[in-house]
């Protein structure tokens, strides 16, 4: 009896026979390199693998061997602060030096074979236990506390468990049926890890940035798409995100878009400081990394492995933030595995299947009861980039996206060409959480955070109306209350709306101060227009006392800003008393100069 032959090789897919046995999504280690791919079709006793690997050199005739189960990820201690490639082997720090990547054909376990970890028991022998449980804890990094879950589909009394220093391999304890519990487990990517309950996104995923909390917010376990075309902002997000949003873990799943994207990725990342704790984000975060270099189907894989490690730490508990820097990258391997398959095409060369496997995917996300004792709670917040070519959002993958998640952060050139960031194009964006998670702002920022949020899309909805007619008669030709629209509308766009990423104080928006300029630009649009009403122009308003005191706010930290406000407060109380009796007669001639009371 022999194994099985290359019979056919061509790109990243290879024929295998005789592999009667084969089942799908087997892996299989093909060839004398032994490169790793993927059964993705059986047909008689030929199997069809997708290589995760570069296949030049591969050769008819050389031997493959199935491995017997599917892509399968490592789940254990060591995983926070790694670099993966999208099969889960650690790049080395040589390779981030060299962008060179692994061997085609390494074999690398996702985690360190030799690391002893402190395992301190949660619970005693003779306890039953079932998926889910908690076992105990190991510290994985400062502030980051691992628990080590029985596996889901494990239970039984425990015979053994005990405190102590061990590796991944070895057993820390031992069910009485004799299953060994290790600090690891492996769970196949493809695979949903199950939960006990889903549980409604009702609370927000505090991203820092103005335009996102205030205006399209996103839930602890809600999902959003983020297309742009090039240049928009898309990475700059994702990586303000990984930085600020309000996670316990990061998981960053980047395919690199230009030459060295990952290599920046990979040297940035470790450079970046955790806001919170002040140590590099690095500490709670994993980042699995492909380069533009790497087969397709390793990008597609790759999706798949950030998705379960995500799963695998809110299972522990905590709020885990995927990120994908671009999902695009992600459809465009099925595009191709599809064509390499010769099935039959959908819209743009995509399999018919791409809108349900990105539904399925993004159905992944969520928040949850995690399985096990003790009851906790868990999310994954998953927020896709998506790169349509040419920026055209009518494309197949940003339109499945658009259907399958419940935000939508558009991104725009034309307002990334004005230097207006974060691009968010709020004409078209959504987000179907701001009416969930509005009563958590109302309780936790302030009451009237709802109402501001609604003033504040009315008052950019209304600009645009005015701003086209403007553009067709005029802006002279406009009343004055329509005018200083037009000029509250521009400072919401460049007070409020706009925050750089670079800014040291301003990248992140603590909600307080996003609740404070809201409101202030609505009161200051309320003040003026009161002058207004009552018989003063425009022209005479000075404005500028009160534009100073929001930048003001804008810049202040946490300390500053109650005193910030208040001064804000009676800048904007100034202007509104122009334009009383004795200051000016109302509906008289009012263009006297300053104008000041
Ligand atoms: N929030 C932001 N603040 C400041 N600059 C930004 C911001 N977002 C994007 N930019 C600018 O736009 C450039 C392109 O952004 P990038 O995220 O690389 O685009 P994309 O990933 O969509 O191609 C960045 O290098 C940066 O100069
Ligand atoms: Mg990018």
């Amino acid at each position: 009896m022999s194994g099985p032959l290359v019979v056919m090789a061509a790109g990243a897919l290879a024929r295998l026979r005789p592999m009667r046995e084969a089942s799908l999504n087997e892996l299989v280690r093909v060839g004398e390199a032994g490169l790793l791919g993927e059964v993705i079709r059986v047909e008689g006793d030929v199997a069809t693998v997708q290589l995760f690997e570069e296949t030049a050199g591969l050769r008819l005739g050389e031997p493959a061997r199935p491995t017997g189960g599917p892509l399968t990820a490592e789940l254990g201690p060591g995983l926070a602060g790694s670099v993966l490639d999208g099969v889960g082997r650690p790049l080395e720090a040589v390779a981030r030096a060299s962008g060179a990547f692994l061997q085609p054909g390494a074999e690398a376990a996702t985690l360190s074979r030799e690391h002893r970890w402190e395992f301190r028991a949660a619970i005693r022998p003779g306890s039953t236990v079932a998926g889910g449980d908690v076992l105990g804890t190991v510290d994985e990094k400062p502030g980051l506390e691992h628990r080590i879950l029985v596996p889901p589909r494990a239970a039984g009394r425990i015979a053994a468990l005990e405190d102590g220093s061990y590796t991944v391999d070895e057993p820390i304890g031992a069910l009485e049926d004799g299953t060994e519990l290790r600090l690891a487990q492996p769970w196949p990517v493809r695979v949903p890890r199950p939960v006990a309950a889903r549980l409604r996104g009702d609370r927000p995923m505090v991203t820092g940035q103005r335009v996102f909390d205030l205006l399209f917010p996103v839930a602890q376990g809600g999902t959003v798409a983020v297309p742009g075309g090039f240049g928009t902002g898309k990475t700059v997000i994702e990586q303000t995100l990984a930085k600020f949003a309000e996670a316990d873990v990061v998981v960053y799943v980047g395919c690199g878009e230009r030459g060295n994207e990952m290599a920046e990725v990979l040297e940035e990342f470790p450079a970046l400081e955790d806001p919170r704790s002040g140590r590099s984000i690095m500490d709670r975060t994993v980042l699995v990394v492909n380069t533009s270099n790497m087969p397709v189907a390793a990008r597609e894989a790759s999706t798949y492995l950030g998705m379960t490690v995500a799963e695998y730490y809110r299972d522990m508990g905590y709020r885990v933030a995927l990120l994908s820097d671009s999902l695009s990258r992600w459809a465009e391997a099925l595009r191709e595995i599809a064509s390499r398959l010769q099935e039959l095409p959908g819209e743009e060369g995509y399999p018919t299947y791409l809108s349900s496997r990105l539904g399925a995917l993004f159905e992944r996300a969520g928040r949850c009861a995690p399985l096990g004792k003790p009851e906790r709670e868990g999310a994954v917040t998953f927020v896709a980039a998506v790169s349509p070519p040419g920026g055209d959002f009518s494309e197949p993958v940003t339109q499945a996206s658009l259907r399958a998640a419940g935000a939508l952060w558009a991104l725009d050139p034309a307002l990334a060409h004005q230097r207006q960031f974060p691009a968010v194009d709020w004409e078209v964006s959504y987000s179907l959480y701001a009416g969930p998670t509005a009563a958590w702002f109302a309780d936790e920022v302030g009451a009237d955070w709802p109402d501001l949020r609604q003033e504040i899309l009315t008052l950019l909805e209304r600009d645009r109306e005015l701003r086209d007619v403007a553009g067709l008669v005029g802006p002279e030709a406009l009343e004055d209350g329509d005018r200083l629209l037009l000029q509250v509308a521009r400072l919401v766009r460049e007070l409020l709306i706009g925050q750089s990423a670079v800014d040291p104080v301003d990248a992140f928006s603590p909600l307080a101060r996003t609740h404070a300029l809201a409101g202030l630009l609505v009161a200051l649009r309320d003040g003026a227009r009161s002058a207004i009403d009552r018989g003063r122009a425009l022209e005479s308003l000075d404005l500028a006392p009160a534009v100073r005191a929001l930048s003001a706010v804008r810049r202040a930290g946490p300390d500053e800003l109650p005193a910030r406000v208040v001064e804000a407060r009676s800048a904007i109380a100034a202007l509104r008393r122009e334009g009383t009796a004795g200051d000016q007669p109302a509906g008289g001639d009012v263009t006297a100069g300053e104008g000041g009371a």
